[in-house]
């Protein structure tokens, strides 16, 4: 298979842990007599730097024609950047809603797993992280909250701030359907999160996804509101395959997800939108207080590009290879900084890549 990919380093630890992803790329590429054809393309930072805006339009045009984009993260340190004295459309992560929007992505899965070898990171009780779990979060990206009208005025005297939460039924549905087409290659199972006690979008939303489970009889649905599902990923997440839900409930119950995990730095992510392109990127940001050190954990970019294999090319084998050489690097007891412990072998960014890729 001939793959084109737009590859964005980005800032921080980026160009670190993408050069990472890359070489366990092109091993599968040998390996299983692929062709991966690779563009570099600046965003965040690195273009501010070169083209005084954070996304140019050629990037977003060369991004579009290709197959699929992987991704680093990009951002600086707010605090001391010059790029944040900049107006804030200007900024870093300008650049990153912009390309997000101008591809379409809608679909954002974040897949939280607790490896069986990094049970001893986990922040919860021995008897739930002993039976480890391996969720996928299934976010709508491009609606609710997040995108409708907005505005603050005085009403009466007294100020006042209005959010509007909007949601269509086509919109419902096609975010829907990518749950259950996910769920169908994996346990089979997906919870709808919702507010429908209290909010309309939340019973439009469960209208619809109760007709869209009927086009797939062999995936179980079920319901949860949104405040219970939050407890429920603490006390028993190995309950969970697939989580469906809207874009607000999604941002918080995903980084919950990934706490639980206890890692940040072994957390894929990618975004998807009508056809089979996605945007593959870790679920962290570019980690500026550890960039260029060589210690920063790669496996979250890695375990992105395998999702790439997946998602975008239908390559279940070679994905499923990079998975099982990442648990076993984790079980010979390799392990970069963020994970380590006691009696493992630490590693840096390339000897983790080096080590995966071997495998
Ligand atoms: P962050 O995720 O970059 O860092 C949080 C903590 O996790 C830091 O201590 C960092 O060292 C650690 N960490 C993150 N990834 C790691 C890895 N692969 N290996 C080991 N340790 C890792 O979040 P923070 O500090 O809030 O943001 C830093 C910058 O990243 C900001 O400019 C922010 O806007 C940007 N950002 C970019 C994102 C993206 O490109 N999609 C997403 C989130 C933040
Ligand atoms: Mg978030």
């Amino acid at each position: 298979m001939n793959l084109n990919l737009a590859v964005i380093s980005g800032d921080g630890i980026g160009p670190e842990v993408v050069r990472e992803a890359r070489k366990v790329l092109d091993r599968i590429a040998e390996k299983y007599g692929h062709e991966i054809h690779y563009t570099d393309l600046l965003m965040g930072g690195a273009s501010i730097d070169v083209h005084g805006v954070p996304l140019t339009d050629e990037t977003i045009e060369i991004a579009k024609s290709s197959d699929a984009v992987l991704m680093g993260s990009i951002g600086g340190n707010a605090a001391t950047s010059p790029w944040y004295k900049l107006p804030a459309d200007r900024r870093p992560e300008a650049g990153l809603l912009k390309l997000r929007k101008s591809l379409g992505l809608f679909a954002n899965l974040r897949p939280a797993i607790l490896y069986k070898e990094l049970q001893d990171a986990c922040p919860l009780r021995k008897d739930i992280s002993d039976k480890g779990f391996d969720l996928m979060i299934m976010r709508e990206l491009t609606g609710g909250l997040y995108f409708g009208a907005r505005e603050t005025k005085e009403v009466d005297g007294v100020m006042t701030a209005i959010d509007t939460l909007t949601y269509n039924e086509n919109e419902i549905r096609r975010i829907a359907r990518r749950a259950f087409d996910i769920a169908g290659k994996r346990r089979k199972k997906v919870c709808s999160v919702d507010k429908a006690n209290v909010l309309d979008s939340s019973r439009l939303w469960r209208k619809v996804v109760e007709e869209v489970a009927k086009e797939y009889p062999d995936v179980e649905l079920t319901h949860m509101l949104v405040d219970n599902c939050a407890m429920q990923l603490v006390k028993d997440p190995a309950q969970f395959d697939v989580i469906l839900t809207e874009n607000m409930f999604g941002d918080i119950l995903s980084d919950e997800a990934s706490m639980v995990t206890g890692s940040i730095g072994m957390l894929a992510s990618a975004s998807l939108n009508d056809s089979k392109f996605g945007l593959y990127e870790p679920s962290g940001g570019s980690a500026p207080d550890i960039a260029g050190q060589n210690i920063a954990n790669p496996i979250a970019t890695i375990l992105s590009a395998a999702m790439m294999l997946r998602y975008s090319f239908d390559l279940d084998k070679e994905a499923d290879a990079i998975e099982q050489a990442v648990s076993q690097v984790l079980a010979e007891g390799y392990r970069t900084g963020d994970i380590m412990s006691e009696g493992c072998k630490k590693v840096g960014t390339t000897e983790m890549g080096d080590l995966i890729a071997e495998r």
